[in-house]
C-alpha cells in the first residue's frame, strides 16, 4: 500500500458511478464489493460495508475497517470491535438494534515485515467513499448517529472536528440529525494505564448513551 500513487485503478468522482439505482442494504452491499471510487480496493481483502439493523434507529460510524474486519468482511469484528461490544453493553444497547459501518470501506494498511499497519485514509479516500455512506443513511434512516473518532465525526459532519471539544453533545448532523462525537474504541486499547484506560471506555459508554437517547427522543 504504502508508495502506491493516489488515484491508481479509481474512478474519477469516487463511489457515486457504483451505486445502485435501486437501492436497499442488500443491493447497496452488492454493488460496494465491486467499487473502485478510489485506490483502495486494490490491496484490501474486500469492501466491509455497513451492517445491523435495516431500520435501526441509531447509526454508528467508524473510520474504516481493520485487518480482521478487511479478513472476516464485517465491521467491528476485532480488536476495536470488542471495545465497542463491550461499550455497547455497558450502555444497555443491543448491537443488532444499532446499523454499524465506516466512513472508508476498504482497509487501507502500510506493511512492516509480516504486519499489516493501519493507515488512516486521506481525505480523498473519505470523499470518495462518502457517497456510500450517505446512500446507508438514505435507505437506514436513523433518527442519531454516533461517530466513533475524529476521521468519522469530520465524514459525517463534512467538516474538521476536534474531539476535545466537540465530544459527547449532540450536533446537527446530515438531514439534521442528532450527531453525537466520541472517541474511536481503539483509543481505549491503546491507552496503558489501568485508571486512564477505565476512564475513557467510561466516556465511551457515556456517549454512546447519549446518542442512543438522542435516537429514542427524536423523530
Ligand atoms: N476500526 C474501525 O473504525 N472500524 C472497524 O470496522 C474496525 C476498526
Amino acid at each position: 500500500m504504502a508508495g502506491t500513487p493516489a488515484g491508481v485503478g479509481a474512478q474519477a468522482g469516487g463511489g457515486a458511478a457504483f451505486l445502485p439505482t435501486r437501492r436497499s442494504l442488500a443491493s447497496l452491499a452488492w454493488a460496494a464489493a465491486d467499487c473502485r471510487g478510489c485506490d483502495l480496493w486494490a490491496h484490501a481483502t474486500q469492501t466491509v460495508f455497513g451492517e445491523g439493523g435495516a431500520r435501526a434507529r441509531l447509526m454508528l460510524v467508524g473510520e474504516q475497517p481493520g485487518d480482521a474486519e478487511d479478513r472476516a468482511g464485517h465491521p467491528f469484528v476485532g480488536p476495536a470491535g470488542r471495545i465497542l461490544d463491550r461499550a455497547l453493553a455497558q450502555a444497555g444497547i443491543d448491537r443488532g438494534r444499532v446499523y454499524t459501518t465506516n466512513a472508508v470501506k476498504h482497509f487501507r494498511w502500510e506493511g512492516r515485515g509480516k504486519r499489516r499497519l493501519h493507515k488512516r485514509p486521506s481525505a480523498a479516500q473519505v470523499s470518495a467513499c462518502r457517497p456510500w455512506l450517505d446512500a446507508e443513511i438514505d435507505v437506514v434512516g436513523p433518527s442519531a448517529i454516533a461517530c466513533l473518532g475524529v476521521t468519522a465525526a469530520a465524514a459525517v459532519l463534512g467538516r474538521p472536528v476536534t474531539l476535545s471539544r466537540e465530544r459527547g453533545t449532540p450536533v446537527a448532523g446530515p438531514g439534521l440529525r442528532p450527531t453525537v462525537v466520541t472517541i474511536h474504541p481503539s483509543a481505549v486499547l491503546r491507552t496503558r494505564d489501568d485508571a486512564a484506560r477505565h476512564a475513557q471506555l467510561d466516556g465511551l459508554v457515556h456517549d454512546l448513551g447519549t446518542a442512543w437517547e438522542a435516537a429514542r427522543t427524536s423523530s
